[in-house]
């Protein structure tokens, strides 16, 4: 079994990756090897000593990517400890929000068999202008909850560094 700790992002504007890459370097702070990869190139988890999976909520779920990386994986991630971290709330005001806190549990709820070591909500980043399709036509419905909503980056970048310092120890 190899020393080392595998890393793995769901992204599709990029900044689940930035996160990702934030709690790869604290750990290798603390002294261990980090290996950092996409959901969707990941070929084995096998001889990791534990995994870290990072995916953003999109209306509800988590991205497609890290779904399937769960499903692919499955029986190896049984084996060794896994944290999750999720991007989402982009309001201030839906920060420790208990519905957003929700989608996150209810996306852990479909993986039974996953028992984390550690599961953690982070503030997501926002920009309308960046949005492709199909988000940008949600971003242009008056009915949508993103209609009009501003660009905002609530990645506490403190908060994460304590959360992943504080896995060192469980994984
Ligand atoms: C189309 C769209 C839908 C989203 N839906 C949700 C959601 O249901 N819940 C939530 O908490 N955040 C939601 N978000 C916010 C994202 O999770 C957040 O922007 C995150 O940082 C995106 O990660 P990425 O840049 O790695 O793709 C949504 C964002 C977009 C653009």
């Amino acid at each position: 079994m190899s020393d080392s700790i595998l890393v793995v992002y769901a992204t599709r504007y990029g900044s689940t990756q930035e996160v990702a890459e934030k709690v790869a370097a604290t750990l290798r702070e603390s002294g261990l090897a980090v290996d950092i990869q996409p959901a969707r190139k990941v070929q084995t988890v096998e001889g990791y000593r534990a995994v870290v999976l990072g995916a953003p909520l999109y209306i509800g779920s988590w991205l497609k990517d890290a779904q399937r990386f769960l499903k692919q994986h499955q029986e190896a991630l049984t084996r060794c400890p896994v944290a999750i971290f999720s991007l989402g709330p982009t309001r201030a005001d839906e920060e420790g929000d208990p519905e957003v806190r929700a989608q996150l549990d209810q996306q852990l709820e479909k993986y039974p068999w996953l028992k984390p070591v550690a599961a953690e909500l982070f503030g997501g980043k926002y920009d309308p202008t960046r949005l492709r399709f199909p988000d940008s036509l949600l971003g242009a419905l008056p009915a949508s909850p993103l209609h009009n909503m501003p660009a905002s980056d609530l990645r506490d970048w403190d908060t994460i560094h304590t959360w992943a310092s504080g896995l060192v120890d469980k994984l």
